[in-house]
């Protein structure tokens, strides 16, 4: 595995490779790798030539309050579960290289037909969720997939459904910016009691772990209900929430949403997502679960 951290370097390298018709897999990682993160590079692995990997906390994607500090960082670690993985390339960058003091770009949602006073309306999709308690968050994140892409130059790239909102947007941007990359967005990875995989999971105490399983127990239960039948939505909400309460610390959202646009949905329909963030302890915790049911029983 060859470790580059200059991104002009990384970026000729990938060039040279496609110049040879191989093709690229790209994995863009905060690094502190779990086993959601290696799924999606051993997936890269199976359908590409050359696989490469991207470790970077990325500063602009943390609010001022937010862990950037505290967020785990094992280079080592990581760097040999990747080799294991038989990754081609770590590319880990400084923040300074990926963000020099000219730089200058933001990447938002909006559209020339719309008023910015009424993208709250228009752009659930960035307003909503994440995007209601994380302001700059997704622009954040969006500025560094595209740098990144452009970089990378790859023909597919990987992420992961647990942050859902996330990979809903990158799509977007995707499309929006003509990026000529196939984006694959593989289900969320979970401990053995259903605890999605997560770097922060690393934060929570003994206590704390056991609690945070309420959030992946309150998701499947709700998509049991809809499966056998329940359509009211708001008692839904209701009743998820009143399960959720005493195990979780806050409940920053918890909302059954349009899979697509991600508004707020008050009445049942055949696709939905269900999301939700909470704070256990300090540690934010974020899940969601897809539902699609044939008939639209009334
Ligand atoms: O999902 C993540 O780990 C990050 O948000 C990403 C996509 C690597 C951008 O920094």
């Amino acid at each position: 595995m060859r470790k580059i951290s200059s991104p002009k370097v990384f970026q000729a390298e990938m060039r040279k490779l496609r110049e040879r018709a191989k093709t690229i897999g790209f994995v863009p990682t905060m690094g502190a790798l779990h086993d959601g993160h290696l799924a999606l590079v051993r997936r890269a692995r199976r359908e590409n030539d050359i696989v490469a990997v991207s470790i970077f906390v990325n500063p602009a994607q943390f609010g001022p309050k937010e862990d950037f500090k505290r967020y785990p960082r094992t280079i080592g670690r990581d760097e040999k579960l990747l080799k294991n993985l038989k990754v081609d390339y770590l590319f880990h960058p400084t923040p300074k290289a990926m963000y020099p003091d000219s730089y200058a770009l933001k990447i938002s949602m909006g559209s020339p037909w719309v008023k910015d006073r009424l993208r709250k309306k228009f752009f659930p999709l960035l307003e909503n969720l994440c995007g209601k308690y994380r302001p700059g968050h997704f622009e954040g994140v969006m500025a560094i997939v595209a740098k990144l892409l452009v970089l990378a130059q790859c023909h597919r790239t990987y992420f992961g459904q647990k942050d859902y909102q996330q990979a809903i947007l990158i799509r977007r941007m995707i499309e929006d910016l003509h990026f000529d990359v196939i984006m694959k967005v593989l289900p969320t990875v979970r401990e053995s009691d259903g605890l999605a995989m997560s770097s922060r999971n690393r934060y929570l105490s003994g206590d704390e772990r056991r609690r945070a399983v309420a959030l992946s127990r309150t998701l499947f239960w709700l998509r049991g209900q809809v499966r056998s039948g329940t359509r009211n939505i708001l008692w839904l909400k209701r009743e998820a929430a009143r399960r959720l309460k005493p195990a979780v610390d806050k409940i920053q959202y918890f909302d059954i949403v349009d899979p697509q646009s991600l508004a707020s949905l008050r009445r049942w329909q055949t696709e939905m997502v269900v999301l939700t963030a909470c704070f256990v302890g300090k540690t934010r915790l974020i899940d969601n679960v897809t539902i699609k049911v044939k008939n639209q029983k009334s």
